[in-house]
């Protein structure tokens, strides 16, 4: 089967989407539930009707669009990922798995092939932490990971609930009906750009993620005193930011002291209060990411940091409390669809290798409920979450491409042609 994967489309598809943004381009900024959200998923949802695909939304957004196969009653494939970004972020993570995603199924379309299994492409809400403080939120939802009433609850910075939010967007059924059952899908396979530096490096066309390293975040509160940032002499202060200031070190030393690369650690959010410069911190609190291939040695590093927390806050004299927000587990590829996805890369003469995701993704959470894998394309310098993050369209399409074999493959499906 010869496939045309029409890039120019692609490129100006990824271009469209890319101007549903809050940020001033090249930058994209585009949070679940905003305004740009909702007419960006209107647009998507336009170009996958134009495509013949069914669309179902549940009760948190999750869109499903679905290519009827010849016997429905199996369970689809699918693939897929999300669309809303980190603030200031790139036009290409989470948007090439999904309008690549369409751009498969179109190719297969026009070269006349016909699914046995149905196969969808799924949009997930939310993967990025951004508004409600975890991430993979639609995809928690429908694995069952997070429960309904724990969701209903989260908060954004506005102290707005996501029952409250997601209303006013526009989904209302119970979240308690979101999750899937074990087996609802046969295979999922996400398309994905890098964000990290090897494909490019090794000049090697596509990677095959063989696993997902186990991501943890928390939440550090500080409390110590604040005062008059010139009447308060230095003894005996309790200064918040101070205590902050050996707690980010230490995450870092957390992360570098067992020696392993795959151990990765960062402070991503330090809020500080009142936040004047003639002030002294009273209050604040760093938001911890925390990753490692490993789970055993990531929980090893957490120790490192609440022993930190713990000689911090009594040296210091302040309090401090740390909260877990998740801490998941790792996922591992299907060996069959790694196979499906290995035949693809030979059959279209693609250098491909096996490597191991350590950015998380929608598929760690579809892991709990189906067979899954991913496909990596470069981006370039590994740069990602940043608006020069940047993928050819040749690199794109040379991913479409295996994307769209492979999931003929599993869809078990005639050609035409
Ligand atoms: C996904 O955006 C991640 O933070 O890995
Ligand atoms: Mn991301
Ligand atoms: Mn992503």
């Amino acid at each position: 089967m010869n496939l045309e994967i029409e890039e120019t489309r692609l490129t100006s598809e990824i271009d469209a989407l890319a101007r549903f943004s809050d940020a001033e381009a090249p930058a994209v900024t585009r949070v679940v539930f905003t305004e740009q959200d909702r007419k960006a998923r209107v647009w998507l949802k336009e170009r996958c009707r134009e495509a013949g695909l069914n669309i179902r939304e549940d009760a948190v957004g999750n869109t499903f669009a679905r290519w009827e196969g010849s016997k429905p009653e199996l369970p689809a494939i699918a693939t897929g990922s999300h669309i809303d970004s980190i603030p200031h972020a790139g036009r290409y993570d989470g948007v090439v798995g999904v309008l690549g995603g369409l751009e498969a199924i179109r190719a297969l379309q026009s070269r006349g092939f016909q699914p046995r299994r149905s196969i969808e492409l799924i949009i997930f809400t939310s993967e990025e932490p951004t508004r409600f403080g975890i991430g993979c939120l639609g995809s928690r939802l429908l694995s069952g990971a997070l429960a309904p009433d724990a969701a209903a609850v989260l908060r954004d910075d506005e102290e707005n609930t996501l029952e409250v939010v997601r209303h006013r967007a526009g989904f209302t059924g119970p979240l308690d009906r979101i999750q899937l059952q074990s087996g609802a899908y046969s295979a999922f396979v996400e398309l994905h750009i890098e964000q990290g530096p090897i494909l490019e490096q090794e000049k090697i066309g596509l990677g095959l993620v063989t696993s997902i390293a186990a991501p943890a975040s928390f939440r550090v509160r500080i409390d110590g005193e604040g005062g008059h940032a010139g009447g308060r002499l230095m003894p005996g202060r309790r200064d918040a930011l101070c205590a902050a200031a050996e707690i980010i070190l230490a995450v870092e030393g957390a992360a570098l002291a067992g020696g392993a690369v795959d151990t990765v650690a960062t402070v991503g959010i330090c809020e500080v209060h009142p936040g004047a410069i003639n002030s002294i911190p009273s209050q604040v609190q760093l938001g911890i990411d925390l990753r490692d291939t490993d789970p055993a040695r990531r929980d090893i590093a957490q120790g490192r940091i609440e022993l930190v927390c713990r000689e911090v806050a009594e040296r210091r004299g302040v309090s401090i409390a740390m909260e877990t927000i998740n801490s998941d587990p790792p996922a591992q590829s299907s060996p069959e669809i790694l196979a499906a996805l290995t035949t693809a890369c030979e059959k279209e003469g693609c250098r491909f290798r096996a490597m191991v995701s350590r950015a998380y993704h929608d598929s760690l959470f579809m892991s709990q409920i189906a067979p899954v894998a991913m496909l990596f394309i470069p981006c370039r310098g590994g740069v990602s979450h940043r608006p020069d993050e940047y993928s050819s369209p040749l690199e794109i399409a040379r991913g479409v491409r295996v994307l769209a074999r492979t999931l003929a493959t599993l869809a078990d499906g005639e050609s035409q042609s």
